[in-house]
C-alpha cells in the first residue's frame, strides 16, 4: 500500500467490520446504491474510479455499465471481500489511501466516484484535487455521504465487532453541504445536481439521510485550487 508505515485506525476500523458488512442492515448503504443508480452517470465506454469501494457493493453495477473501473480502498480486509464478489477483466481493485496520490495517470479518467467516504477524510481538498487530476475534461465527479445534518443529531458509521461483541463507531469528520460545493467550485468543477434524500417511507419533517453532489469538470480548468494560485 502506497501511504505512511503505521496503519491507520479508520482502515483496521473497517478491517474489523469486513466479514459482516454486507450482512449488517444498513439503510445508508441501501439509500446510497440507490441513488448511485438512479443520477444517470455518463458511464457507457467510460474510465471510472470508484475511491473508497470496500466491500465493492456497486463496483459490479459500475463495472456492467463502464469501460474500466479502478477500485481503491485502504482496508485490506474490505478489499478482500471485494475481491472475491467481483471478477471482471476490466476492473482492478488497489489498496491505496486516497488521501495520497492517487495510482492513476493525469487526465485518464471520466468519472470519479465516492460512496460513503468522505466522512472518513479529515481535509476533502486533496481528494477534489486528486480527482481534477485524474478526470478529462467534461468527466463527472459524484460523491453521496451521510447527511452532514444526521451527523450533527449523532449519527455516524458504526457496527458491533465480531470479537468482542462491543459496538464500535468509525471516526468520522464533519463537512458542511457547503464545504463539499465550495471544494468543488475551487478547483473548477461545474455544479451539476445537488441531492438530499431520505428514505421511502420518511416524513417530510425527517432529516434527510444522504446528501449528493455532482460536479463536472470544465475542459481546460486547472487541477489547483482557485485559493492556491
Ligand atoms: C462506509 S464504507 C463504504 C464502502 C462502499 N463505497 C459502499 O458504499 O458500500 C467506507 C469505505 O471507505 C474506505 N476508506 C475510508 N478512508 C479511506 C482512505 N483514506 N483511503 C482509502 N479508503 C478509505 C474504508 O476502508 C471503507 O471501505
Amino acid at each position: 500500500m502506497s501511504t505512511a508505515s503505521s496503519k491507520p485506525e479508520i482502515a483496521t476500523a473497517y478491517d474489523r467490520w469486513a466479514e459482516t458488512y454486507d450482512v449488517d442492515p444498513n439503510r445508508t448503504r441501501e439509500l446510497a446504491a440507490t441513488v448511485l443508480r438512479q443520477r444517470g452517470l455518463s458511464l457507457a465506454g467510460h474510465d471510472v474510479v470508484e475511491i473508497g469501494c470496500g466491500t465493492g457493493r456497486n463496483t459490479p453495477w459500475l463495472a456492467e455499465h463502464a469501460r474500466s473501473v479502478l477500485a481503491l480502498d485502504f482496508s485490506e480486509g474490505m478489499l478482500r471481500q471485494a475481491s472475491a464478489r467481483v471478477r471482471s477483466p476490466h476492473v482492478r481493485f488497489v489498496q491505496h489511501d486516497i488521501r495520497s496520490t492517487w495510482p492513476v495517470a493525469e487526465a485518464s479518467s471520466d468519472v470519479v466516484i465516492a460512496m460513503l467516504v468522505l466522512e472518513h477524510i479529515e481535509h476533502l481538498e486533496p481528494i477534489f484535487a486528486e480527482a481534477a487530476r485524474a478526470l478529462r475534461g467534461g468527466g463527472e465527479l459524484f460523491l453521496c455521504e451521510l447527511h452532514p445534518m444526521r451527523q450533527l443529531r449523532g449519527g455516524q458509521a458504526n457496527f458491533v465487532n465480531r470479537e468482542t461483541g462491543e459496538p464500535e463507531r468509525v471516526t468520522a469528520f464533519l463537512h458542511d453541504v457547503s464545504e463539499y460545493v465550495n471544494a468543488g467550485l475551487s478547483f473548477g468543477y461545474e455544479l451539476v445536481h445537488l441531492g438530499e434524500w431520505r428514505d421511502d417511507e420518511a416524513l417530510r419533517s425527517d432529516l434527510p439521510r444522504l446528501l449528493s453532489v455532482q460536479f463536472r469538470r470544465r475542459a481546460g480548468a486547472p487541477s489547483r485550487s482557485r485559493s492556491d494560485c
